[in-house]
């Protein structure tokens, strides 16, 4: 690394989440309050961080103090100002984001989307609260600390137990164990080992499909986004289409259905979709499956979410109503 690189900022922006939750006994690990420790407190007591804070090359703010499960669209909206500000900066080299699990790969996608990085910004998390035993964010944050000072890294990626999965392909997959999250059949994105990077794909590249409205009504600080009313609808044995009912009457602009197998739907509530896609409502097709993609059919009449999970298929489909 270069002394010109070694003299740029890392920013850490702080969210919530369980690596800054608090339980009331330290072998507590599911019996604790979320978004308790403050970012500062939270990185200061890590090493190598707050190495990095006495060479003057530490950033950190308390952008929010959530448990994920409650993310909001205001908190998104603040964050991606935030993160697009310290973007803009010549002397920021990366960004690390700490952030709760539940929610954690709506968030990345949310973020790659709106403002797709030339620079890393890094999602990190802990399974377990900071109070715990043996907690496992401190270890996280420094290797996310590691992905965001790497020479040649982009785009937003999530780091946790020592791997590195891309905001497109990053799934919450276990409800527990430390090593909680997966890339499905892309795989991680590379791992972190002892501070080092070993890259098994390339980093994400930027991809102009998103709607320039959108971004700008988010990350433009002068801009007041208005988020698309979109829900998601699942099928299952002896689905009906009165959700999708209940929803048109609520005045839901978009609808992204999470089949079975290959994007299947039940032929009511297929109905009840096919119904609200002509009264203009839009509906996409992902599938439930953990793994795959919904492959499209010729003929096939609800478009699919092009290998979307249906939480980032909703995120999608808000951005593209919004542009
Ligand atoms: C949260 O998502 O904020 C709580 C759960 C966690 O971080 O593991």
């Amino acid at each position: 690394m270069s002394s010109q690189k070694n003299s740029k900022k890392i920013v850490i922006l702080g969210t919530g989440g369980t690596i800054a939750g608090k339980a009331g006994r330290a072998g507590d690990n599911i019996g604790y309050t979320a978004a308790q420790v403050g970012v500062d407190e939270l990185v200061q007591a890590i090493d190598g961080v707050a190495a990095l804070a006495a060479a003057g090359r530490l950033v950190t703010e308390q952008v929010a103090q959530v448990d994920s499960k409650d993310m909001s669209f205001a908190v998104w909206t603040q964050l991606a100002r935030r993160v697009h500000h310290y973007l803009a900066q010549d002397d920021v080299q990366g960004i690390v984001i700490t952030h709760g699990t539940d929610t954690l790969e709506e968030t990345a996608y949310f973020l790659q989307a709106v403002l797709q990085p030339a620079k890393p910004v890094v999602l990190t998390c802990a399974m377990r609260p900071a109070t715990a035993v043996a907690p496992d964010g401190p270890q996280n944050v420094l290797d996310a600390v590691a992905v965001a000072s790497w020479p040649g890294a982009q785009g937003v990626v999530a780091v946790c137990a020592g791997a590195i999965h891309s905001a497109q392909d990053v799934q919450k997959v276990h409800t527990y164990q430390l090593d909680a999250f997966s890339s499905g059949d892309a795989g991680p994105l590379g791992f972190i080992e002892e501070g080092s990077l070993r890259l098994m794909r390339n980093w994400p590249v930027a991809h102009a499909k998103h709607a320039p409205i959108a971004i700008k009504s988010i990350a433009d600080s002068s801009a007041q986004a208005i988020w698309p009313y979109v829900e998601i609808v699942m099928n299952y044995a002896g689905a009906s289409g009165a959700v999708v009912q209940a929803l048109l009457a609520q005045g839901v602009q978009g609808l992204v259905v999470a089949g079975t197998g290959n994007g299947s739907l039940h032929h009511e509530l297929e109905a009840a979709l096919l119904k609200a896609q002509a009264a203009g409502v839009e509906v996409v097709r992902a599938t439930r499956c953990l793994n795959g993609r919904v492959l499209p059919k010729p003929g096939d009449a609800i478009p699919d979410s092009k290998g979307l999970s249906p939480v980032k298929a909703r995120v999608a489909l808000m951005l593209q109503l919004m542009g």
